[in-house]
């Protein structure tokens, strides 16, 4: 197996400085020594010359940092498309989850049907009529799936959109109000905080599995680290209570891992200015090795 490591240091799409710091902090919790010491090649490390300081001021608009945001989504599309079409696997180190607007602009490159699974405790499924914040991060997936005006597509080398029927939300416990109304009118899937209580993470997990797999050449997983509780990664800009736990997580990586159906990874929203200890940024090399194929024996 060949990986490409991919950090974008970029913080434009969440409002709040420190995610930019974000792809240093988990290489030096580890990184690329957990990957040599297992049976991986890695190819190539890169990091993308991304926008770090806003462009010069224009007439502030409802959307913060749009033309930074689509700046670096190319930027990192080329990269990761290249990665994947020499059969490389992408492992894309954010930034804050902006950042994944890359990601899926490379992949649609290659892939003509890709499937996503998106483990958050948000949706980021507003729009510019629903956004709270303007921040960018917040409408990934529906720039994703082109229920914004901005959309995947706008990205140059981009393929299609992500078809709605293949996304999966895991971990959600915050959804805005407009982002609640699209999951209903689009019949998204969602597997809440509730629906992990209710079925435990390997039902859930292996749901997500077949839904992002139906019908499609890839599966991407976007890992943004608040779906874990703040008690386990408090080094994120948004935290919210009531997230996945350690075991659940790592037990969830390891299922997406033994499915041999996960093509790339993103892992964002690691902030190290929040993150005193580094635990965040080594719990982040630790779910990626599990992903990776990672086990205990
Ligand atoms: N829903 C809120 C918003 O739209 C928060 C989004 C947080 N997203 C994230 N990727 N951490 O601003
Ligand atoms: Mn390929
Ligand atoms: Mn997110
Ligand atoms: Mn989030």
């Amino acid at each position: 197996k060949k990986v490409r490591l991919i950090s974008v240091p970029f913080w434009l799409g969440s409002g709040r400085a420190g995610t930019e710091l974000g792809p240093e902090s988990i290489i030096k919790a580890g990184l690329v020594r957990k990957i040599r010491s297992m049976d991986i090649h890695l190819e190539s490390e890169h990091e993308v010359d991304c926008p770090i300081k806003p462009f010069s001021q224009g007439t502030p608009s409802k959307i913060k940092y749009l033309p930074e945001v689509m700046e670096m989504s190319g930027l990192v599309g080329e990269q990761v498309y290249r990665a994947a079409i020499n059969d490389s696997f992408p492992l894309i180190l954010g930034g804050d989850h902006s950042v994944a607007i890359g990601s899926l602009a490379g992949l649609t490159g290659h892939y003509n049907n890709l499937g996503v699974i998106w483990f958050d405790a948000h949706g980021d499924l507003n729009t510019e009529e629903t956004t709270p914040s303007g921040n960018l991060h917040g409408m990934a997936l529906a720039v994703a799936i082109g229920k914004s005006n901005f959309k995947l597509t706008d990205i140059p080398g981009a393929g299609s959109l992500i078809k709605k029927e293949n996304i999966v939300i895991v971990g959600a416990r915050d959804l805005d109000p407009g982002e609640r109304e699209l999951i209903r009118s689009e019949g998204i899937t969602v597997f809440s905080m509730h629906e992990i209580d209710r079925m435990g993470i390997e039902t859930v997990v292996k749901k997500a599995i077949e839904i992002a797999g139906n019908g499609t050449d890839g599966i991407h997983l976007s890992f943004d680290m608040d779906c874990l509780d703040p008690q386990e990664a408090a080094g994120v800009g948004t935290p919210v209570p009531g997230g996945l736990n350690y075991r659940e997580a790592h037990f969830a990586l390891e299922l997406l891992s033994e499915s041999q159906r996960v093509t790339s990874m993103d892992i964002v929203e690691v902030n190290p200015l929040l993150d005193y200890d580094r635990r965040t940024a080594r719990l982040a090399v630790e779910l990626a090795s599990s992903l990776l194929g990672k086990r205990i024996l």
